[in-house]
């Protein structure tokens, strides 16, 4: 069996190839607009269809799907254990370049995959990754409607009603920093909200897709991209006091300066300290390696990035990949050049901090039980099947695992930068315990009446 399959994969990496003609590994670099996106990824699905499947989250105000290319060695299920890793381009319609790359990514993973390229099938083996090219597609097709080369800065950015997707999730910055303050959760701050979402009129198609998208699947690293400058930021996008330009750390601001410098550092235009601004008035005194914090850069209240640390387990980053939001097609080749080797990089660090699982004594999982780190004001949750991922920097660690009715379990553990440490936890139940202190006082009195003779 596992033969035969291989021997229908080679035919269909060369009849890939045989199709690839004058195109990089079977990249062709052009623009794709709705239908062509459409069917560049149903290819990748057809050349890939162990390793691949397509699903919509939802639909558009103008009734157009909302993409997903999922590439999984388990296409559709969550294996107990691996870690989800998501991208989302083009939330502004008008971005184009991060949409193309998103394309050329599924292209270039599943051709690599058929190649034998190992560390591209040691990743789909151990990853869930699901790729969703575009989330405004209404703004994409107006910004790509407008005649000549030059495209407008503007045109296409909203979805179909006007709504600036990046400034449309529910505001979970203010309600934690009101947190912090007077205390209160620091983590799934939507917790119980489903029904509130569902009826909030002023959140856009395409926004309510993705919220749904985020708490149905256990998500641990994502990154939205993003064009009109060159630099990975990360949270916290919304400043603490509401002025426009502060540094704004998250608990987790260590890690996420590792995970945003993981991606500039492949980039030779992001990590050139010696680039340019994008235009001559742009003020990116914030920037350092290709980095920045959101906030010190400039506020943004209502973003997906910080929505999605502070609603679920997921540690989302934003890219700015060309100063160019809709450059000519004949530059799309370089940004795929300038950005693969990020691309990669980025989902590999999926793999690093604590994983595991918390089970009770009987072995059975513990869903929803409590990860939390010693000086780091943020806890993540386990998933169904009580498996977690805790995101960390090199570094020795006190972790505890808790969960209501379980007595909690703190190990000490000592993270390298990559690969993940594997710390299971098993909690006791205080039913079990309160069952052992009665035995326990049940042998003692048996023995006290025996030795006393009553
Ligand atoms: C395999 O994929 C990695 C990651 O993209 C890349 O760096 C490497 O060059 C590829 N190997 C071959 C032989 O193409
Ligand atoms: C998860 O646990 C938290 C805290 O223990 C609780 O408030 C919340 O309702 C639980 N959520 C679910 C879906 O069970
Ligand atoms: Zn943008």
């Amino acid at each position: 069996m596992k033969q035969l399959m291989s021997v229908v994969l080679l035919g269909a990496a060369a009849v890939a190839l045989v199709g690839a003609v004058g195109t990089d590994s079977g990249i062709s670099f052009e623009y794709h607009r709705y239908e062509e996106m459409r069917k560049a990824l149903v290819s990748v699905w057809l050349q890939c269809p162990t390793i691949s499947r397509i699903y919509t989250i939802g639909e558009s105000f103008e009734g157009r799907e909302l993409l997903v290319l999922e590439m999984s060695d388990n296409p559709g299920t969550h294996e107990p254990g691996e870690p989800e890793f998501k991208y989302i381009a083009n939330m502004h319609g008008n971005e184009a370049v991060g949409r193309e790359l998103l394309i050329y990514l599924a292209q270039y993973l599943c051709t690599q995959y058929q190649q034998g390229n190992e560390t591209i099938m040691d990743l789909i083996h151990n990853t869930r990754i699901h790729i969703m090219p575009s989330m405004n597609p209404d703004g994409f097709e107006k910004a790509a409607s407008q005649p000549g080369e030059i495209k407008d800065w503007f045109v296409g950015r909203s979805n179909a009603q006007g709504v600036d997707l990046n400034r449309n999730f529910p505001d979970l910055d203010r309600i934690v920093y009101i947190n912090e303050r007077e205390g209160g959760a620091n983590n799934h701050l939507l917790q119980n909200m489903k029904k509130a979402v569902d009826e909030n009129t002023k959140l856009a198609p395409e926004t309510k897709a993705v919220i749904h998208w985020i708490m149905d699947i256990p998500f641990v690293l994502s990154a939205n991209l993003h064009g009109g400058d060159v630099v990975a930021n990360y949270p916290y996008d919304e400043t603490r006091t509401g002025s426009t330009h502060e540094y704004s750390a998250c608990p987790d601001n260590v890690m996420f300066k590792s995970l945003a410098r993981a991606y500039s550092m492949y980039n030779p235009v992001m990590s050139d300290p010696h680039r340019l601004p994008c235009r001559k008035n742009d003020d990116d005194s914030s920037f350092t390696d290709g980095i920045t914090n959101g906030g010190a850069w400039y506020s943004v209240p209502g973003g997906m990035q910080d929505f999605n640390y502070l609603s679920s387990n997921c540690f989302e980053i934003t890219l700015e990949l060309s100063c160019d939001k809709f450059p000519t097609e004949d530059t799309l080749k370089n940004y795929w050049d300038q950005n693969r080797n990020s691309l990669i990089s980025y989902i590999e660090q999926v793999h690093r901090g604590v994983k595991g699982f918390v089970r009770d004594l009987q072995g059975n999982p513990i869903s929803n039980a409590t990860i939390s780190v010693e000086g780091i004001n943020h806890d993540i949750t386990t998933a169904k099947d009580g498996d977690y991922w805790r995101l960390l920097a090199p570094g020795n660690y006190k972790v505890a695992a808790s969960a209501p009715g379980y007595l909690t379990v703190i190990k000490k553990v000592a993270v390298p930068y990559s690969p993940a440490t594997r710390v299971d936890f098993e909690l006791e139940s205080l039913m079990e315990r309160k069952e052992e202190e009665r035995e326990e006082l049940m042998d003692w009195w048996k023995m006290m009446s025996e030795t006393l003779n009553f």
